[in-house]
């Protein structure tokens, strides 16, 4: 009787086979914020373990999600116009199963399925966890879509555990979720609930966990991480000072701060804890004290710049960043005025802005003095080229000096190079060289920096090199 050399007999292979999973392909499109990137790493390593591997273009796929955001009308626009690519793909695949996730799921609920009859399920922010339920429901009856948006009832402290299915030598561990602040342009606490933390104690366990995979650096995530475990009288300096003692971590990142709610406590953070990246997010909005209060922002622009200052002091070579909307409701141009002199007094290093969209649901949609898209435009310009300017000669100041950088791979545009990324969030292109491996730290030459970028040489002086993981 012919054997195979691994001591099975042939004839009990097919059974062997029989056994072994089927793997199917998803497709995970994420649009949104890194609290949406953090969703779709957990939905791909809750889908690895009922065998779904990511595969690279929905024609591939069995299974597409599309994980939504709504915090402009332009984002929630590319959910329905991706959606209605597929729907000639899921024509010709009729097996193939469309879900759509995150926050237009949680805001449209059944408009979704009335507007777009062809999508299997719905699953808001706080029901992803159910994905292998709802995909095993879909598997025996596929003519009933399935609808979740339930926001979940706990109402002090969040139970969760960071799922990623690979590592790389960056992640994301969402730390808490929800917002309380209900801003009047922002739709967030609509389509993410009432802010509720996790335990310091499981964000540490989550964390030691992914640098003993090789994790190196972590962004902690939350809405407003200002006011991190408010309900469980913890917060997000202590967080920041236990996390600060794992040997194998070299940085700590955090995003996104309310101004309003940053404490002095924080601000020695810097002082105090050198794996702090000199990097802060701090969005001002506007730079018009009016404007603020109508944003029910709650602090001034004094105020705002006081912490500034606090943390320029506390770190001098912190860069900073920020978010502003132009053209809120009741913005005249000496409103818009007083946001560039905001801009020009704090220098920031990278500036997101936007234009005004007013959201269903927010109190400032439905006030009668909206400002026209024309003259939104113009001001966002305005705006950006002064931020543009702004963002060049703060890179430039780099150049000449050596700086440590964590290598993440091999640049998308150009594999001669490879980038990595400053202490300050900048990019640094550098060229690539045999034995460099993602979540290596190593010292570099700054030698031009762009408005987007640092270009940057080798030097000879050793830093820190990651151990080889692939065994
Ligand atoms: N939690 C973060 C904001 C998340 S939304 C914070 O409080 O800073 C990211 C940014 O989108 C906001 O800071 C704001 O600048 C912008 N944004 C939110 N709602 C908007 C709207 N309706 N129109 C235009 N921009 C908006
Ligand atoms: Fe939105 Fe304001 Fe909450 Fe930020 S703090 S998520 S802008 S409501
Ligand atoms: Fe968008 Fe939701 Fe994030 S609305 S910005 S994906 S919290």
């Amino acid at each position: 009787m012919p054997t195979a050399s691994i001591g099975l007999s042939v004839e009990s292979l097919p059974k062997l086979v029989y056994h072994l999973p089927l793997m199917k392909g998803v497709y995970i499109q994420t649009y949104g914020c890194q609290m949406n990137v953090s969703d779709s790493d957990r939905m791909e390593a809750i889908l690895d373990s009922i065998h779904y591997e990511t595969v690279k273009t929905p024609q591939d796929a069995d299974l597409v999600l599309v994980n939504t955001c709504s915090i402009r009308e332009k984002a929630e626009n590319k959910m329905s116009s991706f959606a209605h690519e597929l729907k000639s793909l899921k024509s010709q695949k009729p097996g193939m199963l469309l879900g759509v996730t995150g926050c237009v799921a949680q805001q449209e609920k059944e408009q979704i399925l009335k507007e777009l009859p062809f999508v299997d399920l719905v699953l808001g922010p706080d029901n992803i966890d159910e994905l292998p339920w709802a995909l095993e429901k879909l598997n025996e009856d596929k003519s009933t879509p399935i609808l979740r948006t339930e926001f979940d009832q706990e109402s002090r402290v969040w139970e969760s555990k960071t799922l990623i299915k690979n590592p790389g030598p960056s992640e994301f561990i969402s730390v808490m979720k929800g917002c309380d602040h209900y801003c009047s342009y922002c739709i967030v606490p609509w389509t993410r609930g009432r802010e509720r933390s996790r335990t310091i104690d499981s964000i540490i366990e989550d964390t030691r966990r992914l640098v003993n995979k090789g994790v190196r650096e972590i962004t902690f995530l939350g809405q407003n991480i200002n006011t991190f475990g408010k309900r469980n009288n913890e917060s997000l300096h202590e967080l920041f000072y236990r996390a600060h003692e794992i040997d194998e971590l070299r940085r700590i990142r955090f995003t996104t701060s309310h101004p309003g709610d940053l404490q002095d406590e924080l601000i020695q953070c810097y002082v105090d804890l050198p794996k702090l990246c000199s990097y802060f997010h701090l969005p001002v909005q506007s730079g018009s004290d009016k404007i603020l209060r109508a944003m029910r922002r709650f602090y001034t622009v004094e105020q705002y710049m006081e912490k500034v200052e606090k943390l320029k002091k506390a770190r001098p070579d912190i860069a900073l960043s920020s978010d502003i909307i132009v053209g809120f409701p009741g913005e005249t141009d000496e409103d818009f005025r007083k946001t560039l002199e905001v801009v020009k007094a704090s220098r920031y290093d990278n500036l997101y802005s936007f234009a005004y969209s007013p959201r269903p649901g927010t109190s400032a949609s439905t006030r009668n003095n909206q400002i026209s898209e024309l003259e939104k435009k113009s001001r966002l310009m305005e705006l950006q080229n002064l931020a543009r300017q702004i963002s060049k000669e703060s890179h430039q100041q780099w150049e000449g000096q050596k700086i440590e950088i964590m290598l993440e791979g091999p640049s998308k545009k150009n594999p001669q190079f490879w980038t990595g990324r400053s202490s300050q969030n900048i990019p640094v292109h550098l060229a690539a060289k045999a034995g460099m491996k993602p979540g290596d730290f190593v010292l570099v030459n700054v030698v031009e920096g762009t408005l987007t970028h640092l270009m940057a040489t080798l030097t000879n002086a050793a830093s820190h090199k990651q151990p080889d993981l692939s065994n």
